[in-house]
């Protein structure tokens, strides 16, 4: 089968890999018929994750069933599913808790919870950015969706970041009619964004430096904020007559970076800290990492050095970490179907296989108009 292999940084490559095969009794093969590229694959791509060379990357899949092994009872040939980018076993603690993002059982390397496709770290499971996909504990992990072609632009955020994005805005502990700053206007920010005016949000800032993504925020009734028209957390007091938001989302991570492209893996945390009221809540989604040689200073240890002075100051909380999709998909499948969500706003792109190496130059570069990139591996 075909497939998007990392070859080293700033290096991918569509190349003959062998085919997705039935291995355990509980697996499922997917023919895969849309696959995104996620700002998640980027820290890759970049060299910043320490992923093997020869992976096949992709952790945002859907599909139709092609095969499944014998010990697959409910899901059928022909079902077409959404893959949650969490591999979970559905028997342990974390799994029964609702908490498959820190899966027990699916993660061989040590210390490590929590398993997912085609990604550094996260185990030995080869990713979706190819023509088929297998998939372990298939019973327990996949989504089946409506039959048909329908909703597919929709249902392709179902695997991954219309889930983060709402758990971000879980974590943060929001209410309806609470305000709300969210840094980040990457598809993760959008959809965190998404989320809050579906739940009704009282006000809903959004803060990033790309024109393109900030217009898709105003297009879901959202304000935009351009840091690179000076300090996001004076634009939002200014507009919140100097009282600040209710709710922060960190939709960014560990690669935040000022206006001239110098990373300060803090710069997201503080602002929120400083714009988010005394009692207030944060959720961090974007992603932030143990080591990463290539970080500026201490951060390169996962040392990174936040103004937790002032959280604890102001009492605030803070949730983190990846996302248990299965804690949310369905709910929004069923969003999806009534019309109240439409996740596919985002995207900008969407292309055969054969064509993703030069989309993700385009979206590392975060260039004009490359905002959400799906890929169609049968076209
Ligand atoms: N927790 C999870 O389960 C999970 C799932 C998916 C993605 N992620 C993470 O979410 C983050 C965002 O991913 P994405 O797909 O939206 O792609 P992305 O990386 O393209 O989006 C990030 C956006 O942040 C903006 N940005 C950079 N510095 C900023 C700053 N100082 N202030 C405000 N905005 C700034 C960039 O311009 C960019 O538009 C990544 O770290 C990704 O790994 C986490
Ligand atoms: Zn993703
Ligand atoms: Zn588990």
């Amino acid at each position: 089968m075909r497939a998007l292999v990392y070859n080293g940084a700033r290096d991918v490559s569509v190349k003959e890999v062998p085919d997705a095969t039935i291995e355990e009794p509980t697996d499922a093969v997917i023919r895969i018929t849309t696959t995104n590229i996620c700002g998640s694959d980027l820290h890759m791509y970049e060299g910043r994750a320490g992923v093997e060379e020869g992976t096949v990357i992709g952790h945002e899949n859907m599909g139709i069933v092609e095969e499944v092994g014998p010990g697959t009872t409910r899901v059928k040939k022909g079902d077409r599913v959404s893959v949650p980018f969490n591999i979970a076993c559905g028997t342990c603690r974390s799994c029964n808790e609702g908490w498959t993002s820190f899966c027990e059982r699916t993660n061989p390397t040590e210390g490590m919870q929590g398993a997912a496709y085609g990604y550094a770290n996260m185990g030995p499971y080869r990713g979706g950015q190819a023509e088929y996909l297998r998939v372990p504990y298939a019973d327990f992990n996949l989504l089946t969706l409506p039959p048909g072609d329908e909703h597919e632009s929709d249902f392709t955020m179902l695997s991954d970041i219309f889930p983060t994005g709402w758990h971000g805005v879980e974590l943060s502990g929001f209410r309806p009619g609470d305000r709300v700053a969210i840094m980040g206007a990457g598809p993760v920010g959008l959809m965190a964004a998404h989320t809050a005016r579906i739940r009704g949000a009282r006000d809903v800032f959004v803060v990033d430096q790309h024109p393109d993504r900030l217009k898709l925020a105003s297009e879901i009734d959202c304000t935009p904020i351009d840091f690179s028209k000076g300090d996001p957390v004076q634009q939002i007091l200014d507009a919140t007559d100097g009282e600040g938001v209710d709710r922060g989302v960190e939709a960014v991570g560990w690669q935040a970076h000022d206006t001239g492209g110098d990373e300060h893996p803090e710069l997201t945390l503080d602002n929120l800290v400083q714009v988010v009221k005394a009692r207030g809540g944060i959720g961090v989604v974007g992603v932030f990492v143990p080591q990463d040689p290539k970080s500026p200073g201490k951060a390169s240890e996962g040392r990174i050095g936040w103004d937790y002075g002032t959280f604890f100051t102001k009492g605030q909380q803070m949730g983190t970490g990846q996302a248990p999709v299965k804690r949310y998909n369905r709910q929004q499948l069923d969003l999806i179907l009534a019309g109240v969500a439409r996740p596919s706003f985002i995207v900008s792109h969407e292309i055969p296989l054969d064509e993703a190496p030069d989309a993700y130059q385009h979206f590392d570069q975060r260039d004009q108009g490359w905002t959400k990139v799906l890929l169609k591996p049968s076209a």
